[in-house]
């Protein structure tokens, strides 16, 4: 038996956890929903972003606290520059006590779009290939490919330090005048970060800079820093509404 668990804000991993869902006929679960049970499977893929050359707080949480004898692959969706993010993942896995066997990477479209902007062009030819990408890596995993990383660095870990430096770029999101106070990035906030507070949406202290609020609030009125027109991307190779069921809150 087959479990997919996933970390998505845009999109993009989502995709690939849905593509290797359906082929091993398993539902994609988000890791924030995770309550510590025991994962009674053969395999465990983890679909996750890469955040600044490692993995995002979320998955680094989950991968802590998953208990399971299973074997355990990676997927790692990223915009262009790795930088060793497989080791960072493998290792964070290994040290976690998982039966890690291969960590994957598929291209697809950069979302770090408060500081950098892809051209359309490009951002099309990576979703273009990004189907046949997944074929080759769901294939992988199906025939139960083991492997360490080759790449010869080795990206960053996780630390309170890295942590600090999400909470520091969280601090630099505002809510403009045009919030209509939905509510949708309080209900998408991986951490609970965001709240309405006397009619206003304020952000609190525990920004793990996934970026989802800022790219999918529908008026586009988060804005980062100074920065306020800058692209706005949700994967369009998956539907929204079905990414990720109402988060679970104490
Ligand atoms: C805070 C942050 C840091 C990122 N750092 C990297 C990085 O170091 N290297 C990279 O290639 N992409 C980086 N990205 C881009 C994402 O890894 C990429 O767009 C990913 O596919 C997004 O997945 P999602 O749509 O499932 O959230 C970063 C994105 C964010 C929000
Ligand atoms: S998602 Fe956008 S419009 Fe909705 S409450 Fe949040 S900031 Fe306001
Ligand atoms: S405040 Fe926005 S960027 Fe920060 S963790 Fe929540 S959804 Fe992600």
């Amino acid at each position: 038996m087959d479990r997919v668990f996933y970390f998505s804000s845009t999109g993009n991993s989502f995709y690939a956890a849905k593509r290797i869902a359906d082929a091993l006929r398993a539902e994609p679960e988000y890791v924030v929903n995770y309550d510590g049970e025991d994962v009674n499977a053969e395999r465990v893929t983890i679909v996750t972003p890469v955040y600044a050359f490692g993995l995002p707080v979320p998955t680094v949480d989950f991968i802590n606290k998953l208990r399971t004898e299973a074997s355990v692959y990676i997927v790692l969706t990223y915009g262009g520059a790795l930088f060793g993010a497989e080791k960072a993942a493998y290792y964070t896995a290994k040290e976690a006590g998982l039966d890690i066997k291969a960590v994957f990477k598929l291209k697809m479209v950069e979302n770090f779009t408060v500081l950098i902007s892809t051209p359309k062009l490009y951002m099309s030819r990576t979703l273009k290939k990004a189907p046949a990408r997944m074929d080759a890596i769901i294939e992988k995993i199906k025939r139960n490919a083991a492997f360490e990383p080759k790449c010869r660095k080795d990206g960053r870990r996780d630390s309170e330090k890295f942590r600090e430096g999400w909470r520091g770029m969280g601090s630099k999101l505002w809510v403009s005048e045009d919030c209509v106070r939905c509510g949708k990035c309080i209900s998408i906030c991986p951490t609970g970060n965001i709240e309405l507070a006397e009619g206003k949406i304020v952000f609190k202290n525990n920004c793990v800079a996934c970026l989802g609020c800022y790219h999918r609030c529908p008026e586009h009125a988060i804005k980062y820093s100074k920065r306020r027109n800058r692209l706005r991307y949700f994967c369009p190779l998956v539907n929204e509404a079905d990414m990720q069921k109402p988060i679970k809150r104490d």
